[in-house]
């Protein structure tokens, strides 16, 4: 009696289901979702190949330090860093005068007040000091970038899907609009102001392209400076400030796996000592 009524229900629920399955599916034959040329053109990052990448990773000093030549001579223009200090640069492989330097030479300048007049002032950066930040607030920012918010880079690489593939394809991955698109969707033309890029979600961005020209940065550790080495290393250096202890994450993980297998063994051992002699 009971294993009927259980066989009721069950037969009952499969057939709701069932209706609501057909529901849906017949709606999306009769009516289905327009398209959009965001759905069509969109890409997904290519893979930039960095060290980083993969359960043990490790980062790649020389290229974090190429990264930050590029940050400094091409996003720190309009792009803050407000969560990394000039020593955190000790990491990648710097020396304390050696960031002093840097902290010293930087093109932007700390926001300060003049002890004498109190009138706004600016000082030069020290060792201690945050990035400094290329614009005094966000009107200003929008104001230079035709209303468009350069946002600040500290934590991109973790903010976005695949962080580190999709800065280094958003950054070469200008071009013009493909004719089958203004052909499929003569409205999505890009707006004025605004610059082609099948890396960005709505494949229209206000940055304009950054990255020009092969040899736009000099490196001086002897690497071709190409678009697209460049890309990559700023994507490097961008995964680091963004998780710069990844390399002790990869090795704890690590180290807690190896861990876990010798205790699998000592389980079973102690296990059979434990029931050893006795008859099951
Ligand atoms: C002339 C100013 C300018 C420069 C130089 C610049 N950017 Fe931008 N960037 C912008 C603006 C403006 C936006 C906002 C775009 C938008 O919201 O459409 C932006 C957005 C971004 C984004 C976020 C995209 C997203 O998914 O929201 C990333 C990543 C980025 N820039 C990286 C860089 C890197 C790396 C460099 C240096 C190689 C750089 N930018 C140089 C102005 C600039």
């Amino acid at each position: 009696m009971v294993r009927t009524i259980a066989l009721l229900v069950g037969a009952a629920f499969v057939f709701v289901l069932g209706i609501s399955l057909f529901g849906t599916i017949s709606t999306a034959i009769s009516d289905p979702a327009p398209e959009t040329a965001e759905h069509e053109f969109h890409l997904h990052p290519k893979d930039a190949e960095l060290s980083s990448a993969g359960m043990f990773g490790k980062f790649d000093r020389q290229q974090l330090q190429r990264g930050l030549k590029v940050y400094q001579e091409v996003c720190a223009a309009c792009h803050s860093l407000r969560y990394v200090s000039f020593r955190d640069l000790e990491q990648i492989g710097y020396s304390e005068g050696q960031v002093k330097a840097l902290a010293q030479a930087w093109p932007i300048e700390q926001p300060g007040v003049n002890p004498d007049t109190g009138e706004a002032a600016t000082r030069k950066n020290v060792a201690s000091d945050r990035f400094p930040s290329p614009y005094a607030n966000e009107v200003a920012a929008r104001a230079a970038n035709n209303n468009a918010l350069p946002p600040d880079l500290s934590l991109i690489a973790k903010a976005r899907h695949d962080g580190p593939n999709y800065v280094a394809s958003l950054l070469t991955g200008y071009q013009n609009q493909p004719a089958e698109l203004l052909r499929k969707f003569p409205d999505a033309k890009t707006p004025q102001g605004l610059y082609y890029n099948p890396y960005f979600p709505n494949l229209n961005i206000a940055m304009p392209p950054p990255i020009t020209s092969d040899g736009q940065v000099t490196y001086e550790d002897g690497t071709k400076s190409t678009r697209d080495q460049m890309a990559k290393d700023v994507a490097a250096f961008l995964t680091w400030t963004a998780e710069p202890n990844l390399e002790t994450r990869h090795g704890a993980g690590f180290a807690s796996v190896i861990f876990l297998i010798i205790f699998v063994f000592l389980t079973i051992g102690t296990y059979r000592n434990v029931w050893r002699g006795v008859k099951h």
